[in-house]
């Protein structure tokens, strides 16, 4: 009896393949190819470039992950592929192949919400609990979703301009720290002084669900180009004090949702959960409201194929397609997840 899932996630710029087990439920191999040398020249991710670049990288990446796992094509008893949202030239060349792939094996192919996968990823090795607070916090999204069961998921609150991810890369870029700039603010960020500059993310109007991350570019704005080059301590200070207030507001925001509704578990994931002071602050908030929290683990939290070949594991879908289409509208976040899901089926 065949029991591993292929996992293949090439929606942004990572290209991504692994193997899980069905029985046991464990990542035998994950293998992600980061495409981070080619975007950082531009400060951005450049979508051409992307889909080029999985282009090139995809077989090497297969190939990689089945030697590493020690096993043959034959072996593989299903392909997920991450179908929506993303590029649409990244996602078409990830889902075309994982077509073929699938043709070519005559196994089941099933279609992932990569925002799906993100929100299942702390659950990996264990299985998800309900009702629970999901929390998506990326490059691309910032979401707070209410999971009702693994099919039954709707958005709660989201930014309404930048992803908190975004805040970080684009601050980082002022800053002269690279792309993405993330993990480098995380590490500066820990030797600066976090009250050095008044930062704060402003409230929307539109409600108390909603955040904003797009004033904090601007704020930093002006402290960068007044002094003209900064010094490593400014850079530390400036560091540290952006990234408490982007803390400060998604700590804020998940109180405001524990207070407004009974849930069991908490759940972070997507590429900012690799933030150790978010992990620690949000952990010390479920803490206070008695609510379990889990936290993907940080080779979990950017993008990877083992979130969704777990994701397909976890949501048992009925039918399996040998076709698809992909889509890379956000707008799914606008509506319940899974009934977007499909109507993409049909
Ligand atoms: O989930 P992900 O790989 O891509 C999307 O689906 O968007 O997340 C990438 C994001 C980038 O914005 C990167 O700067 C951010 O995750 N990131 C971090 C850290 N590590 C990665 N942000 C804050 N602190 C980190 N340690
Ligand atoms: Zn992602």
């Amino acid at each position: 009896m065949k029991n591993l899932i292929l996992g293949i996630d090439t929606s942004c710029d990572d290209t991504s393949f692994a193997i899980l087990d069905k029985n046991s439920k464990k990542v035998l191999e994950n293998v992600v190819s980061s495409q981070n040398n080619i975007h950082s020249q531009f400060g951005g991710i450049m979508p051409e470039m992307a889909s080029r670049s999985h282009l090139e990288n995809l077989t090497l990446v297969f190939s990689q992950v089945l030697s590493q796992a020690q096993i043959s094509p034959e072996k593989i008893a299903a392909v997920a592929v991450t179908q929506t949202p993303g590029l649409i030239g990244c996602l078409l060349v990830g889902t075309s192949f994982a077509q073929g792939l699938a043709l070519q094996l005559q196994i089941p192919l099933f279609a992932v919400n990569h925002l799906e996968a993100h929100l299942f990823s702390p659950f990996m090795g264990t299985e998800p609990m309900f009702p629970c607070l999901g929390l998506v916090v990326s490059g691309g999204h910032t979401a707070f979703y209410k999971m009702n069961s693994c099919n039954d998921i709707e958005v709660l609150g989201q930014t309404v301009d930048d992803a908190a991810g975004e805040a970080f890369d684009k601050c980082a870029k002022m800053m002269g720290l690279g792309y993405p700039g993330g993990a480098v603010v995380d590490k500066l960020a820990q030797t600066g002084d976090d009250k050095a500059f008044e930062f704060c993310v402003a409230k929307v109007k539109m409600g108390k669900q909603y955040l904003s991350f797009s004033g904090l570019k601007t704020a930093l704005r002006d402290h960068v180009t007044k002094g003209g080059e900064l010094d490593e301590k400014t850079k530390r200070n400036l560091c540290a004090s952006l990234q408490k207030a982007i803390v400060d507001a998604l700590c804020e925001k998940l109180e405001y949702f524990l207070s407004q509704q009974k849930f069991l578990v908490f759940a972070l994931s997507g590429g900012v959960a690799m933030n150790s002071l978010l992990r620690r602050r949000l952990q010390e908030v479920c803490e206070k409201n008695h609510v379990k929290c889990f936290i993907a683990k940080p080779e979990f939290c950017t993008d990877n194929g083992a979130m969704v070949a777990h994701a397909a594991l976890v949501k048992k879908p009925e039918d399996s397609l040998f076709s698809l289409s992909v889509q890379a509208s956000r707008k799914i976040q606008a509506r319940k997840l899974h009934e977007t899901i499909r109507s993409q089926k049909t």
